[in-house]
């Protein structure tokens, strides 16, 4: 029998070491010894080599998914008669080496501030395929984007169409646009997740689109691509889509008289299995769905079907990577103030919300599993925490672990590759962790962990009393 305290979703496992290959990267697997690998590395070997805690990438993993998206939605298209442009939503987890799979695989690449940008160009993506999204772009964030040749800008509101014009006109340059459209269509995940509703700060309301794009139009340096929608991110339902893509088909078909409108973009949000319990679909679905209602409306409306273009971000990345943290303390905790009073076993790890804020940020579930050994010993309910001061500081929130977890050994999280380093900061002084891409047997940094010295490097009194003396000792 499961312990009481357990969510109703949670049932105790009948094997406490398997991976489930329904949340774990493709090529994660227990050893006859019962320690985990990934890619034929040792999570042992990560851990004494790089340290914890370490995220941890399956790069043919994270490859195979990208080609995976690209491959569904591009033909799913074709189905229809038509194409689809797929971008990677960089802020899901960004590096110059992410943005190098991401060039050599064929994807392009969405970025949301002038620092992604940086990343993008310096990991060598051409700019005509990179897109900038973002509701407060500043004139400089835009003039460097112009300079650079985006391929796309996302307008988000309507100061934007000068600003862009006007930069354009200063390049002499034409720079595509898009604009993003709130549909007020709510898709079916977590409200904080959830960005087009009406009452919130991304888009342009429908009855405002016309006049916005008589703007764009009248710009001889702006060129109209089309609009944008994004429905929300951990979309399971494919229904939001539907909806959200009927209105902005409508609006695009209507907005057809003043001129051509080659493409019509809609987002990301496909959502991603986080713990075995979950049933997320596979992109393919969403894209012959999505696809599908495409082909429909458009026949409907009497237009031909403007080139697709895709944002999935999650997807791509999140599967693919793991955490790795070292146990440190553990507690029993009995809790009375409930029906059926039981015990939750508190697992304190070395790292917490600073390396992954989603379980806090939006009561996110995850899976983790007992990494650097197997266990005979019965499952038992837990809650894996960070070293924060807040008791908010969770990283899982419920699962069940060996009942024998002992300090030192080893957890690792799955699905911790999207929204987690991206996400990472230095609270309580905390130094963000290392990433390190493992294939084929071998294990390569791309970003080394933080270091004292890195908290510290702006740290301009340090530096003035402490920098100097250390050169001199
Ligand atoms: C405009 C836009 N496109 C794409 C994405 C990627 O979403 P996901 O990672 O859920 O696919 C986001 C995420 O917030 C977004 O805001």
């Amino acid at each position: 029998m499961g312990n009481p305290l357990a969510p109703t979703w949670l049932d105790q496992p009948a094997h406490i070491n398997a991976l489930d290959a329904k949340v774990w990267p493709r090529h994660a697997s227990r050893r006859a010894t019962g320690e985990v690998e990934i890619a034929s590395v040792g999570v042992s070997e990560l851990a004494t080599q790089f340290g914890t805690p370490l995220y941890v990438i399956d790069e043919d993993d994270f490859r195979a998914r990208a080609t995976a998206a690209k491959h569904a939605l591009e033909s799913a298209a074709k189905k229809i008669g038509t194409s689809a442009k797929v971008y990677y939503a960089s802020k899901a987890f960004l590096s110059t080496e992410i943005v190098g799979w991401i060039n050599e695989l064929g994807l392009n690449i969405d970025v949301a501030s002038g620092g992604e940008l940086a990343a993008a160009l310096a990991g060598g993506i051409p700019a005509e395929r990179i897109g900038l999204h973002g509701n407060n772009k500043s004139l400089r964030e835009i003039g460097r984007a112009v300079t650079a040749g985006v391929g796309a800008i996302v307008i988000d509101s309507e100061i934007e169409i000068e600003r862009i014009a006007s930069a354009a006109g200063a390049q002499d340059t034409i720079q595509g646009v898009r604009l993003r459209v709130n549909t007020g269509v709510h898709a079916n995940t977590h409200d904080f997740l959830a960005t087009a509703r009406e009452d919130q700060k991304f888009g342009i309301a429908l009855a405002d689109v016309p006049n916005l794009v008589a703007k764009i139009r009248s710009h001889s340096h702006l060129k109209f691509l089309g609009f944008h929608q994004h429905v929300g991110s951990q979309i399971f339902a494919v229904e939001g889509f539907v909806e959200s893509t009927k209105r902005l088909l409508a609006l695009h078909a209507e907005m057809l008289a003043g001129g051509d409108i080659p493409e019509i973009n809609l987002g990301g949000g496909f959502g991603v299995n986080y713990k075995p319990a979950d049933d997320a679909p596979n992109i393919g679905y969403f894209a012959d769905a999505i696809s599908a209602v495409v082909e429909e409306q458009c026949a409907k409306l009497g237009i031909s079907v403007p080139k697709l273009a895709f944002e999935p971000g999650r997807y791509i990345a999140g599967p693919a990577g793991i955490t790795l943290y070292n146990v440190g303390t553990i507690k029993d905790v009995k809790v009375t103030d409930v029906a059926a009073p039981a015990v939750r076993k508190y697992i304190s790890v070395d790292g917490g919300m600073s390396d992954n804020a989603r379980t806090a940020l939006y009561e996110a579930e995850y899976h983790v599993t007992l990494a650097s050994r197997s266990s005979t010993a019965m499952p038992e309910l837990a809650r894996v925490v960070g070293k924060h001061c807040e008791s908010g500081d969770i990283v899982v929130r419920n699962d069940y672990l060996p009942a024998d977890i002992q300090p030192n050994d080893l957890l690792a999280v799955a699905v911790t590759g999207a929204y987690c380093y991206s996400l990472s900061s230095n609270y309580n002084f905390m130094t963000r962790p290392a990433v390190v891409a493992v294939r084929n047997g071998e294990a390569r940094l791309i970003i080394r962990g933080e270091t004292e010295a890195d908290l510290f490097a702006r740290d301009l009194n340090y530096q003035a009393t402490h920098a100097n003396k250390n050169e001199k000792s």
